[in-house]
């Protein structure tokens, strides 16, 4: 039996919107269980909000105040939740409440990622945990078993799908064949795409993610400028068809990979799967992240990416870990950033490439048009020829041609473009995507 030690530990929580309302509901309804799992009561003494208008549940009417930098500063405060997001109002809130001693919890995968590198010296400094397990991929357990569980092992790849509304519109436009429109349209009606959906669509937000989870894999403070960042607004049907036709799909993913020459690559961008591989199948606006470790081999992470209750799951998650560490008077494990890995440009990725084109369907064009990746260094594994125009109707007098490269380099396969593009025989844009799990 944990002996309990009654002084609570005081909990202030910041914003209580989606999540910050689910938080405030499991730290007081499940308040019992969780004093016996930390062996302090927690109590929340104040919840920081913008405005005192807005409808909220009747119990948590009396903790409410618009001064939060009044809140954080009270000097008695063991634990700030942030969930306002944002990064102004946030960024100095989480530094006030180190500088006064708080222990931090986070959902601001924004903030950490463009001001991490100063954020998570300052809380070694002051001697306080900044935990931020509900900031990559809601639910889903990732941050923790990548800092601790995989800490032993050499990770080569985590690559994953970690943004749920770009998640909903591919799915939608592979099973339903919708248009990019069409999807988002409807992933806003749902509510899980913003009215504003420029940072989930064009990939700042999988982006941000993709600097706290290559950060920790691989020991090194990844910049956010150094992150390769392409959305999905410019997918077209015809992209998500010809993948199809070659058993694969369209995912938006973030993937931190280490290079030959001991650098690592950290990019998102639209990527080519196929089938077999176990992020091609989750669907919806699921989350999963796939780890591939020395000793461990592959690994999977999947769930709920977004959402009240399962945010919720995993602030509270660090909650409970920050205070069982409060209650000791230690700090828990840090993530190591000594490997100081160069991040390459996105130049120097060598992957395979899918690249659809449409050509005068006349002799000698695929020798002239294969003679162009040749003079690129690039060697093509596949060519499909269908007779169809973009909308997939059929073509008379041009061709579609599919080509699935072997391993290039990225900038030779952009030289290879742009020589396509002036090419006389071929009649239309020329797209590519990269592939992964080939
Ligand atoms: N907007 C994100 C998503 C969730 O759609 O997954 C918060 O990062």
């Amino acid at each position: 039996m944990t002996q309990i030690d009654e002084q609570p530990l005081k909990v202030a929580l910041l914003g209580c919107g989606v999540v910050g309302t689910q938080v405030a509901r499991l730290i007081i309804e499940q308040g019992a269980d969780l004093t016996a799992r930390i062996g302090r009561p927690l109590e929340l003494v104040g919840i920081a909000v913008r405005s005192l208008d807005r409808p909220r549940p009747v119990k948590l009417q009396s903790l409410l105040t618009t001064d939060a930098d009044a809140l954080v500063s009270r000097g008695d405060i063991d634990i700030v939740i942030e969930l306002i997001g944002g990064e102004t109002d946030a960024g100095r809130l989480i530094r006030l409440a180190i500088d006064h001693g708080a222990s931090v919890v986070t959902a601001n995968k924004a903030l950490l990622a463009s001001q991490g590198e100063s954020i998570f010296p300052a809380a070694e400094r002051a001697g306080v945990d900044l935990y931020y397990e509900a900031a990559v991929a809601g639910a889903i357990p990732i941050i923790r078993p990548l800092r601790e569980s995989l800490v032993g092992d050499s990770i080569q790849v985590v690559m994953g799908i970690v943004n749920g509304t770009t998640n909903y519109i591919l799915d939608k436009m592979t099973t339903e064949g919708m248009d990019y429109q069409t999807a988002l349209v409807q992933a806003q009606d749902l509510g899980y795409a913003e009215a504003d959906p420029t940072a989930d669509v064009e990939g700042h937000d999988a982006a941000a993610k993709a600097v706290l989870l290559a950060s920790i894999a691989f020991h090194t403070w990844v910049s956010d400028s150094a992150v390769y960042c392409e959305g999905i607004s410019r997918v077209m049907p015809g992209d998500i068809r010809a993948a199809r036709d070659l058993d694969c799909v369209v995912k938006l993913l973030a993937v931190a990979n280490t290079l030959d020459d001991g650098r690592i690559s950290v990019r998102v961008h639209p990527t080519m799967v196929p089938n077999s591989h176990p992020l091609a199948s989750v669907g919806g606006a699921y989350n999963a992240i796939f780890v591939e470790a020395a000793a461990a081999g592959r690994l999977m992470f999947v769930g709920p990416g977004a959402g009240g209750a399962p945010t919720a799951s995993a602030v509270v998650g660090d909650l409970v870990t920050v205070a069982r560490n409060r209650a000791r008077g230690v700090v828990g494990p840090r993530q190591s950033v000594y490997a100081d890995r160069e991040v390459a440009p996105i130049g120097a990725l060598r992957t395979r490439y899918f690249l659809r084109f449409r050509v005068t369907d006349e002799p000698g064009v695929l020798a002239a048009v294969a003679s162009i990746f040749a003079n690129h260094h690039i060697s093509v594994q596949t060519v499909q020829q269908m007779p169809v125009d973009e909308a997939g109707s059929v073509a008379r007098d041009v061709a579609e041609l599919r080509m699935m490269t072997h391993v290039a380099g990225e900038d030779d396969l952009l030289d290879c473009v742009a020589a396509l593009k002036a090419a006389p025989q071929v009649r239309s844009d020329v797209r590519f995507i990269r592939v992964e799990g080939i």
